[in-house]
């Protein structure tokens, strides 16, 4: 079965109702940086704050995941586990660990669930309630069979909490190890992702224009042949963004002088 409606299909069957891939147009007065992403309804409320990626996103890692196959993977950020799921259910010959540092009740809960529906889907994967950067190696060492072979960023999402998770996760990640970071470009996060790539001398950085919160991934040249592909298909010419960038700044000057058009 397609990994997102098994999500749909799990979430819904443990009592949720899924929120995901909307419009922002079809639903006015919503912010665009909410209503993409996915959030599970139970007694008309949120289960959780942070949401969950957007289904372009699931279809991201579907297509990344297509060649590539990597045995460890680590979460920051576990919310109500479905970036985790989605990572195990694309993988399911891999190990997937997930931290959530649990500020509220809520995700507390989303580890009890998550942990719940491994057990009951038989997927090899486990969430715990720690923190990055402190506990990102024990946890790794504890539950991982090796080394860190993929790393998806998705906990604090500031530019210094950024930079903390990647340098929690490096000392403990493989050589070849690829590195997904969620939010970039909506949490203005583009300053730590630079940086971390002209730091990290070994990997090369691409921003994925393709994706609804502007992912951006790290990875070694020698993975180019497995994922070279993938990350190309998601991510827009750099001309294109320059033009659209400023097609948007002109219209947004046209529209303030009172002339603008809809095209
Ligand atoms: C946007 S949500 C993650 C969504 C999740 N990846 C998904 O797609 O379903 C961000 C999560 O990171 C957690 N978080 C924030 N800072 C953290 C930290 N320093 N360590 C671990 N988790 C953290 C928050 O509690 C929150 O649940």
């Amino acid at each position: 079965m397609n990994a997102f409606v098994k999500l749909v299909n799990i979430y819904e069957a443990y009592g949720y109702s899924v929120q995901t891939g909307l419009s922002p147009l079809h639903f006015p007065g919503h912010s665009w940086a909410d209503i993409p992403f996915t959030y599970f309804i139970a007694d008309e409320k949120r289960a959780a704050k942070g949401g969950g990626i957007a289904i372009a996103e699931i279809y991201f890692l579907d297509a990344l995941f297509s060649h590539y196959r990597p045995k460890n993977i680590f979460v920051v950020g576990n919310a109500f586990g479905w970036s985790t799921l989605a990572l195990s259910i694309l993988n399911p010959d891999a190990r997937v660990v997930a931290i959530d540092a649990c500020p509220r009740p809520e995700e507390e809960e989303g580890i009890r669930l998550t942990n719940q529906i491994a057990s009951d889907f038989d997927l090899n994967l486990i969430a715990v309630n720690a923190r990055s950067p402190e506990q990102v190696a024990e946890v790794a060492r504890i539950h991982l069979d090796g080394a860190i072979d993929f790393a998806f960023i998705d906990g604090g999402h500031t530019n210094e909490q950024q930079n903390l998770d990647f340098g929690a996760i490096k000392p403990v990640a493989a050589e070849d190890c690829v590195y997904l970071f969620h939010d970039v470009i909506n949490f203005m996060l583009l300053e730590s992702f630079t940086k971390i790539i002209q730091e990290t001398p070994s990997l090369e950085g691409h921003v994925l224009f393709r994706t609804p919160s502007g992912m951006a991934i790290g990875f070694p040249q020698s993975m180019k042949p497995l994922i070279g592909e993938a990350i190309h298909a998601f991510s827009e010419p750099d001309a294109q963004v320059q033009s659209l960038l400023e097609t948007g700044r002109n219209n947004i000057t046209a529209q303030r002088n009172g002339n603008g058009s809809k095209s």
